[in-house]
C-alpha cells in the first residue's frame, strides 16, 4: 500500500474516533468519573521536614495496616517477619517452579546449535513446606559443622531454593554472603577470601568454575550445590578434601538432626551482599535484620495487593531490589512464579519453538524489572510493529497518542487497548496490572511507551544496596517520567549542596542537590572497610544516613528527580557540563545500540560514544548501504556503517533536546559485546567507566583527532 493511501486511511479513523468520542463524552464520565483519577494523578506525595542542613522531606500517606500489624506482632527480625508470613499463609502457594520436559538442540537459519527446553506447567510448594524445607535447610548446615554467627556465601542464580537457603540461614542466625552469579572469577575469590568462609552454596551451572577457583581459596572445606533437574551433577576432577552435599541432602540431614533452631537477634547481620561498584573490587554491605525488616516494611506502602496476585521472579536475588521485592510477596502471601530472562516469553531464546514461556503459562500481575529488560521488550515490540508493514505502524502510532492523550486526564481507553494492544498484553501473560523498576535510570521514551503499550503503572524506584534498596517509589497513579517517586516511609530523603558541581537547595525553581538518605533501612556499612563505611555513612538526629553521590530534585510534590552523578560529571573545555548517564540514556534508545558509553574529555569541546551494536539491526543498516559482507567486525570499521550510526545518535539526541555540546562529535563500533566477564559492565550491566576507557583508550585517542 502506498503512503498516501495509509495517511488517508489513518485520517478517516482519526475523524471517526474523534467524533466517537464527542458522542460518547457524557457516558465514559459518569462510568470513570476521571477527576477522582485526576486527584490522585496531582496529589501531594511527600512534606518537606524542618531540617538544619538542606531540605528534607518526608512520606504524606498514613501507614499501611500491613506496617501495624507486623509492629504490632512486635516483629523485629527478617527471620520473624518471614516465619510470620509461613505460619499466616500455610496452605497457600508459595513458590512455584517449571517442570524441565525436555532439552532439545535446535538448528538455527545460521548453522548455531542452541540448547532449548521444552517446559511443562508450575508445579508449587506452599508456605508450610517452604518454611519446613528453610528449618531443615538450616538444621542441616549445623550437621554438617556450621555454626551460628560464621559466614556463609551463596553464588547461585534465581531459583526457589536460594530464597530457602537464606531462610535457613536466617533461622540460624548465619550470616549470609551474596555473590552475582554472574560475577567475574576474580570478584569472587575476592568475596570468599575477605568473608573468610568455608561454606559455599552454589548451583549445578556454577559449580563447574570451582574447579579452577579452588585452589585459590584453600579454606574452603564444604561445597552445597542446588541440583539440575535433568542432568546429575559430576562431582570429580574437584579436590578429594571438599565434602560435596546435594541442596536436598542438606535438607535431609537437618530433618534427621536434632539441631533447634538459633534465632537472630535484630542487630546481628542478616545479609553481607556484593555489590559490583563501578570501580574495583566489589564491596559488602553490611545488612542487619533490622535493617531488611525495616525495609520490607517500609516497601507495604502503596501496595494494593489482591487475592489474585502472581508475581514473576526472575531478577538476581543477590540483588536487592529481587530479595525485598520477593520478601514483600512472601509477607503478603503472593505466590511467586520463578523464571529466568532466557525463558520468560514464548519467543525467548531458551523456549523451543511452539512452545510456551514462563509469562504464558503464569500470567503473572505483578515483576520487577530493569531498564535494561524494558528497553528490550521497547525495541521488540517496535520491531514486531513495524514487520506488519506501515498500515499497522500508523495505526500503532496513532493508538499509543491516544491513548497517551486521555490517560494524562485520567480516562481510561478500553476499545482502544483491546483493539490495538490486546497482543502486546499477552506478551507478558495478558495480566500484568504492576510493574516496579530500578537499579539504573530508566529512560523517558521507554517509560511511556511501556507504561501505554501494556496498559500497567510502571512504578520507578530510586535505592541502592546501602540502603537495602529503599529510598523512593513512585504510586500507581503518577503518571510522570523522569522521576523516581517521593520517600518511602522508612526514610527521609534529603537533598545537601554539592558546590563543586554548582547545585544548590536555593536553586530556582525547584532545590538540588546530593541526596542524602537516612533511616532504619540504612546499612550498617562496608564489610571490613571502615575508612568507606565513614566516608558514606553517618549518624545524625539519632539515625543513619548515607550519601548516594546521585544529584536530585524535588518536584513539588515531593516527587524526586535523579539528575546527576556525582562520578559522572564532566565539564568541558568551555566550562559546560555534560552528565555522561543522562546523555547515554537518552540515545540509547536507538534499536542499533545493544550497549554505549560516552567519554568526555575535559580538554576538549565534545564528547565521543563507544558503541556495542546490536547486530540484527547492524547488519540491516549496512545491508541498506549496499554493504555485501555483513561480518561484524568488517562492519564495525566500515567508514560508512560508522557515519550512518553518527547520523543516527545525533538525530536521536536533537529530538531528546540534548545541547550541541552533548551530541557525540564521533562514534566507534566495537564488535565486542559487553558482559560482565569482560570486566566492562557491572554484574548488573552499569558501565565501568574507567576500564572501558582504558581499554578503548586508542580509539579514544582516534576519535578526538579526527
Ligand atoms: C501444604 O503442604 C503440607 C506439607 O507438605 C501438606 O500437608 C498440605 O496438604 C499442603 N497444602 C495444600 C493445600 O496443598
Ligand atoms: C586475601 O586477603 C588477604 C588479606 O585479608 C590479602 O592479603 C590477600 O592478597 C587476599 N588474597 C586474594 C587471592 O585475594
Ligand atoms: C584460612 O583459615 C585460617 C585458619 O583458620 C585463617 O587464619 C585464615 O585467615 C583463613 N584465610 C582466609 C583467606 O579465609
Ligand atoms: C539427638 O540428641 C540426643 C540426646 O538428646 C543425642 O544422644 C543424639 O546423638 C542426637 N542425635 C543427633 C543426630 O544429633
Amino acid at each position: 500500500m502506498d503512503e498516501l493511501a495509509v495517511n488517508i486511511g489513518i485520517s478517516i479513523i482519526r475523524g471517526s474516533v474523534a467524533l466517537y468520542d464527542i458522542i460518547t463524552y457524557p457516558v465514559y464520565a459518569l462510568i470513570q468519573k476521571p477527576w477522582n483519577q485526576k486527584k490522585l494523578i496531582n496529589r501531594t506525595r511527600a512534606v518537606e521536614l524542618e531540617t538544619e542542613e538542606g531540605v528534607c522531606y518526608h512520606n504524606a500517606d498514613p501507614p499501611h495496616p500491613f506496617q501495624l500489624e507486623l509492629r504490632q506482632a512486635n516483629i523485629n527480625t527478617v527471620e520473624a517477619a518471614l516465619s510470620y508470613a509461613c505460619k499466616k499463609h500455610t496452605n497457600k502457594r508459595a513458590a512455584g517452579t517449571r517442570r524441565i520436559l525436555k532439552e532439545t538442540e535446535e538448528v538455527q537459519k545460521n548453522g548455531k546449535v542452541f540448547k532449548k527446553y521444552e517446559l511443562g506447567d508450575y508445579s508449587w510448594l506452599n508456605y508450610t513446606e517452604i518454611d519446613t524445607m528453610a528449618e531443615n535447610f538450616g538444621r542441616g548446615l549445623r550437621t554438617v559443622g556450621h555454626q551460628p554467627h560464621e559466614n556463609i556465601i551463596i553464588f547461585a542464580e534465581t531459583r526457589v531454593e536460594w530464597m530457602v537457603a537464606a531462610m535457613g540461614c536466617f533461622k540460624q542466625s548465619i550470616p549470609l554472603c551474596t555473590l552475582y552469579a554472574t560475577l567475574g572469577d576474580e570478584a569472587v575469590i575476592h568475596g570468599i577470601n575477605e568473608t573468610q568462609v568455608k561454606h559455599v552454596i552454589t548451583s549445578h551451572e556454577l559449580l563447574p568454575k570451582f574447579k579452577t577457583l579452588l585452589d585459590k581459596c584453600p579454606n574452603i572445606t564444604h561445597i552445597t550445590y542446588m541440583t539440575d533437574q535433568l542432568q546429575t551433577t559430576p562431582l570429580s576432577g574437584y579436590k578429594s578434601t571438599i565434602d560435596f552435599n546435594s541442596f536436598d541432602q542438606i535438607v535431609l540431614k537437618g530433618k534427621d538432626s536434632n539441631f533447634s533452631g538459633c534465632p537472630p537477634r535484630e542487630d546481628d547481620t542478616a545479609i553481607i551482599m556484593y555489590t559490583s561498584g563501578s570501580t574495583g573490587a566489589p564491596k559488602g554491605v553490611v545488612m542487619s535484620h533490622y535493617n531488611l525488616v525495616n525495609s520490607i516494611i517500609g516497601y507495604a506502602v502503596g501496595m494494593d495487593i489482591r487475592q489474585d496476585d502472581i508475581y514473576l521472579a526472575y531478577l538476581p536475588l543477590a540483588h536487592v531490589l529481587e530479595l525485598m521485592a520477593e520478601s514483600m510477596m512472601m509477607m503478603f502471601g503472593v505466590p511467586m512464579g520463578y523464571s529466568t530472562p532466557l525463558t520468560m516469553t514464548d519467543r525467548s531464546s531458551k523456549i523451543k519453538k511452539g512452545c510456551q514461556g514462563d509469562c504464558t503459562v503464569l500470567e503473572p500481575t505483578m515483576m520487577a524489572a530493569v531498564p535494561l529488560i524494558l528497553d528490550r521488550i521497547y525495541k521488540g515490540i517496535l520491531e514486531k510493529v513495524a514487520s506488519q508493514g506501515p498500515w499497522l505502524t500508523k495505526l500503532f502510532e496513532f493508538g499509543l497518542e491516544y491513548k497517551r492523550n486521555w490517560m494524562k486526564r485520567g480516562w481510561n481507553t478500553p476499545i482502544c487497548n483491546w483493539i490495538v494492544f490486546r497482543k502486546i498484553r499477552k506478551l507478558l501473560g495478558g495480566r500484568l496490572r504492576m510493574l516496579a523498576v530500578g537499579g539504573a535510570p530508566l529512560s523517558s521514551d521507554t517509560h511511556d511507551f511501556i507504561r501505554i503499550s501494556l496498559g500497567v503503572p510502571v512504578m520507578q524506584g530510586y535505592g541502592l544496596t546501602e540502603s537495602c534498596g529503599c529510598a523512593t517509589l513512585m504510586d500507581q497513579y503518577d503518571l510522570s517520567t523522569g522521576r523516581v517517586g517521593a520517600p518511602l516511609q522508612v526514610c527521609d530523603v534529603k537533598l545537601v549542596n554539592w558546590e563543586e558541581g554548582n547545585y544548590r537547595i536555593t536553586d530556582k525553581p525547584r532545590p538540588r542537590g546530593e541526596i542524602v538518605i537516612g533511616g532504619a533501612n540504612i546499612a550498617v556499612g562496608y564489610y571490613k572497610n571502615p575508612e568507606k563505611t565513614k566516608e558514606d555513612f553517618c549518624d545524625e538526629d539519632g539515625r543513619r544516613w548515607f550519601r548516594t553521590g546521585d544529584i536530585g530534585e524535588f518536584d513539588e510534590d515531593g516527587s524526586v528527580k535523579i539528575i546527576d552523578r556525582k562520578k559522572d560529571l564532566v565539564k568541558l573545555q568551555f566550562g559546560e557540563y555534560v552528565s555522561l548517564g543522562k546523555v547515554e540514556a537518552a540515545i540509547k534508545i536507538s534499536p542499533v545500540i545493544e550497549n554505549m558509553c560516552v567519554y568526555a574529555d575535559s580538554s576538549k569541546n565534545n564528547i565521543v560514544a563507544i558503541v556495542s551494536p546490536v547486530q540484527k539491526n547492524l547488519e540491516d543498516l549496512a545491508h541498506g548501504l549496499g554493504k555485501e559482507d555483513l561480518r561484524r567486525e568488517k562492519l564495525c570499521l566500515d567508514d560508512d556503517v560508522n557515519k550512518a550510526i553518527l547520523d543516527e545518535l545525533i538525530n536521536i539526541g536533537k529530538k531528546a533536546k540534548l545541547q550541541r555540546f552533548e551530541l557525540p562529535g564521533a562514534v566507534y563500533l566495537t564488535s565486542e559485546l559487553w558482559t560482565p566477564d569482560t570486566g566492562l559492565v557491572t554484574a548488573a550491566f552499569k558501565l565501568k567507566r574507567k576500564s572501558i576507557q582504558v581499554k578503548y583508550q586508542d580509539a579514544i585517542n582516534r576519535m578526538y583527532a579526527s
